[in-house]
């Protein structure tokens, strides 16, 4: 595959801890390149939005107190199928399950504080760099 852009944002609680120059580190050593990155205060509704495919699940309201009203550093990445390369080094969705040397397996253990957001698909990277990177051109 050729290549892609994906979007990444690093949870308000990898900056509290002080992860955010080792989480980047580990996209750059696999060979993508941070096209574009930044701090964002995630306002609530701008979390509800980014959310908006979970709204009405059990976890949804715990989500957006977990990113909603604070800091997040978002970033664009490129390279070679990024966005599975992406999914592959953040490991699954809860920590627990994610394998080590994953981003989740080795920094976290909470399913919804799971340190890190990346799009699933093309559509996704489309819809979500639309609301944290809106000048954003591929
Ligand atoms: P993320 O990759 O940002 O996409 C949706 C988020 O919802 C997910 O990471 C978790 O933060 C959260 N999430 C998904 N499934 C669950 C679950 N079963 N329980 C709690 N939180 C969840």
């Amino acid at each position: 595959m050729s290549e892609e852009y994906t979007l990444i944002f690093l949870k308000p609680s990898a900056i509290r801890r002080g992860l955010v120059g080792r989480i980047l580190a580990r996209f750059e050593d696999k060979g993508l390149e941070i096209v574009s990155l930044k701090t964002i205060f995630m306002s609530r509704d701008m979390a509800m939005d980014f959310y908006s495919v979970h709204r009405g699940k059990p976890f949804f309201d715990e989500l957006i107190n977990t990113v909603g009203d604070k800091k997040i550093v978002a970033a664009i990445l490129k390279g070679r199928s990024a966005i599975s390369v992406v999914r592959s080094l953040i490991g699954a969705t809860d920590p627990v399950k994610a394998a080590p040397g994953t981003v989740r397996g080795d920094f976290g253990l909470d399913i919804t504080d799971n340190l890190i957001h990346a799009s699933d698909s093309k559509e996704s990277f489309v819809r979500e760099a639309a609301i944290l990177f809106p000048d954003f051109k591929a």
